[in-house]
């Protein structure tokens, strides 16, 4: 996979040299190529922003500075074979950033990805660049950070933890939280390792029984009660046909009921955690 970084703080991804990411690159799985925005500037004071149009505060990053670079970018690509790349916008305003979306992600050979400074990039990029390629505007989270660089690191570490060979046990995606299918929809509960005895603490004796059934049974059992205590809404919205009678017994133990169409909620009265 090829991705392509257009920013104004070059340095900013220095931590896609470093372990995961970074391997994957020494590896040939993965290019990335990082530019500086400024290149594609004109004047004496390298200007990517203008103030904007209708008043308000902040500034707005210019249009036909982001146009050059994309249009660079996409130019060097050209002879690779690859088509037009996807391009990723980072924006509290986009879609939020899942694992499905990290999916999508990983399956495209080509991301660019413009992370915005400022107040934003000038609307009119977006709209001509998604008559020609996929456009995706993607937020990270509910929270405004100033400016994309942190979230083109977030989404690429999740996209490149799915190629093909970077993880070295294939098997580690499956109980990913959030991972589609499998522990559908649950948060990985607790894990341990070595002493079995660290500050007078143990570790659940289930764990040492060599019993594969009952560790896979205390296993969802844990993601049960993490998930309900700290995702509720993920357990709303599970399927319940994919709840067996122990996952109904734990939940109503938890203080959970079925509702009307069979989807569990918090019973009324049932105290938090
Ligand atoms: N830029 C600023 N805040 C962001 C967020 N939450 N997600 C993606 N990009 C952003």
């Amino acid at each position: 996979m090829r991705i392509d970084v257009v920013t104004i703080f070059p340095e900013y991804l220095e931590p896609l040299n470093v372990s995961l990411v970074g391997k994957a690159r020494t590896r040939g799985t993965l290019d990335v190529r990082v530019h500086d925005l400024r290149e594609w500037t004109h004047d004496r004071h390298n200007t990517v922003d203008d103030t904007p149009y209708g008043g308000g505060p902040g500034m707005v990053m210019k249009p036909d500075v982001w146009g050059e670079a994309l249009d660079a970018v996409a130019a060097s690509g050209e002879g690779e074979g690859e088509g037009a790349p996807a391009l990723v916008v980072p924006t509290p305003s986009g879609r939020p950033f899942t694992q499905e979306l990290a999916v999508e992600l990983a399956a495209k050979p080509w991301l660019v990805f413009a992370p915005a400074r400022y107040e934003g990039i000038d609307r009119r990029v977006i709209d001509d660049y998604a008559t020609r390629w996929e456009v995706h505007e993607v937020s990270i989270g509910d929270y405004v950070l100033a400016g994309g660089e942190a979230a083109v690191l977030v989404i690429t570490e999740a996209v490149a933890r799915l190629l093909p060979g970077v993880l070295g046990n294939a098997e580690s995606h499956r109980d990913d939280s959030f991972a589609p299918g499998a522990m559908a929809d649950l948060l990985e509960g607790p894990v341990y390792t070595k002493p079995p005895v660290w500050r007078e603490r143990g570790i659940p004796e289930v764990l040492l029984s060599g019993h594969h059934g009952r560790i896979a049974r205390w296993r969802r059992d844990e993601a049960f009660r993490r998930t309900a205590a700290h995702r509720p809404d993920l357990i709303e919205r599970c399927d319940p046909a994919a709840f067996d009678k122990h996952d109904r017994a734990l939940l109503a133990e938890l203080g959970w009921e079925p509702g009307p169409d069979g989807r569990f909620g918090r019973a009324a009265g049932a105290v938090e955690e």
